[in-house]
């Protein structure tokens, strides 16, 4: 049997790359094990290729969780600016881009040999592509048998994200070690991810693939002292099977099956309103008045889908339809019947339950030495970089208690 090691880190994603270097910088012997023939991928595909490595403004409301206030401990000790401080002594150009989302100039690669390097100084030995079979217990330490041996450890560290893109590698390994001790898990689901419709309820939105344009988005409700629900200003696109674009991933993630979605097409105007006042004066058909605000393949199908003739003249159409037009565009109210899964969401939702997890080390309070960090644990960030600040706050939490 090989030596006793004191921490096997499963999973070399941002998170497990992060822990093991922070443990192996204070001395710690640390093993990182993954199965994937490539590093890090979820990093190098992340933000178009540039990463969107954190946002400048996290707060622990840009996450969602069973319990909101777990990840407080760990995003409070190390920061957006702390990895920010990182970049820059790595000298990694980057930019804000919107929102406080920061994106390398050149390449998500970076920020993967960054991670590397940082592994390095910590002398972390790699074992990869190693299949991990399984993890046990002994009296006093666990076993990590992988395909290349046995490695008895003090510590095991799960950093093997959660279920998305299982082209690159998602398992729920994670979720199946934590049931293995006893843990419970929140249902996983797919979070910043497209939403579908019925086929037949599309068919009028179909010709609008292609268009994007800035709405407001809302879902749930936004009222009481824990509101279920949330609203983005984002940019919407319109697909061959539903919706897309930043607005539609954020509310995704609030979005539960058979409620609608609410989608304010013209944020900044009162549409009803507006006709109606123009009536007296605005002498135009109404397609013609509408592609003053909307782009006119949006006005096109927007008409089609809900009834209205496009060349009826603004002035002599009845105000009731006039509120039923505004309330169509300012309003519009679509019921998804579900979404695009985990072939091409972002990231999970839920995930190993805090209640099962220090907030401090991210270690099982039931199971000494056994932790589990970035997205296996039920901690899910909005979209903007908030899920690799994430990774990388829980990851140096574990780093720095093992
Ligand atoms: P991560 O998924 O990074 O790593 C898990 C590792 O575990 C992988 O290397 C995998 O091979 C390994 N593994 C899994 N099962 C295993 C097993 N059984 N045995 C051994 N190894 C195993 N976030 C953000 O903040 N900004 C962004 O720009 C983006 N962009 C983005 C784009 C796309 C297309 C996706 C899919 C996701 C993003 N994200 C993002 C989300 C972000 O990538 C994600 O939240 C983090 O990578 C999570 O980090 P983890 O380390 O927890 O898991």
């Amino acid at each position: 049997m090989a030596e006793l090691v004191d921490v096997v880190v499963i999973g070399a994603g941002a998170a497990g790359m992060m822990c093991a270097a922070a443990a192996g910088q204070r001395g710690r012997q640390v093993v990182l094990v993954d199965h994937a023939g490539k590093l890090a991928e979820k990093i190098r595909i992340s933000g178009g290729g540039r990463c969107n490595f954190t946002n400048v403004n996290t707060t622990p409301a840009n996450f969602l969780s069973e319990n909101p206030h777990f990840a407080r401990s760990a995003l409070s000790r190390y920061t957006a600016q702390d990895f920010v401080a990182l970049v820059k002594k790595y000298r990694i150009a980057h930019h804000e881009k919107h929102k406080g989302q920061l994106f390398c100039d050149d390449s998500a690669e970076q920020i993967i040999a960054m991670l590397k390097a940082e592994c390095d100084a910590g002398q972390v030995q790699w074992h990869m592509p190693v299949k991990v079979e399984e993890v046990t217990q002994e009296a006093d330490h666990f076993i990590v048998h992988t395909s290349t041996g046995p490695i008895p450890t003090q510590a095991v560290v799960i950093a093997t994200g959660g279920l998305s893109i299982p082209k690159i590698g998602a398992t729920d390994f994670g979720y199946r070690i934590a049931r293995q001790f006893g843990l419970a898990i929140v249902e996983p689901r797919p979070a910043l991810v497209p939403l579908t419709f019925d086929e037949a309820q599309w068919q009028p939105f179909v010709p609008l693939a292609g268009i994007s344009l800035e709405v407001d988005v809302e879902t749930g409700s936004l009222k009481g002292k824990k509101p279920t629900g949330a609203r983005f200003r984002e940019d919407l696109l319109f697909t061959h099977r539903g919706l897309s674009g930043p607005a539609i991933l954020q509310i995704s993630s609030f979005w539960q099956p058979g409620t609608p979605i609410t989608i304010n097409l013209l944020p900044e105007m009162d549409v009803a309103a507006t006709l109606i006042e123009g009536k007296g004066t605005i002498k135009k058909q109404l397609d013609n008045v509408l592609s003053q605000w909307l782009p006119s393949r949006l006005v096109d199908g927007l008409l089609g889908a809900h009834g209205f003739q496009p060349d009826a003249r603004l002035a002599d159409m009845p105000d009731a339809q006039l509120r039923r037009l505004g309330q169509a565009i300012n309003a519009w109210t679509v019921t998804p019947n579900g979404s695009e899964g985990y072939r091409k969401a972002e990231v999970t939702r839920g995930g190993v339950d805090t209640k099962e997890l220090s907030q401090q080390t991210m270690m099982a309070n039931k199971v000494p030495g056994l932790y589990f960090i970035g997205e296996s644990v039920d901690v899910t960030g909005w979209l903007g970089g908030y899920n690799f600040q994430w990774a990388w706050s829980s990851g140096m939490a574990a780093g720095l208690a093992i």
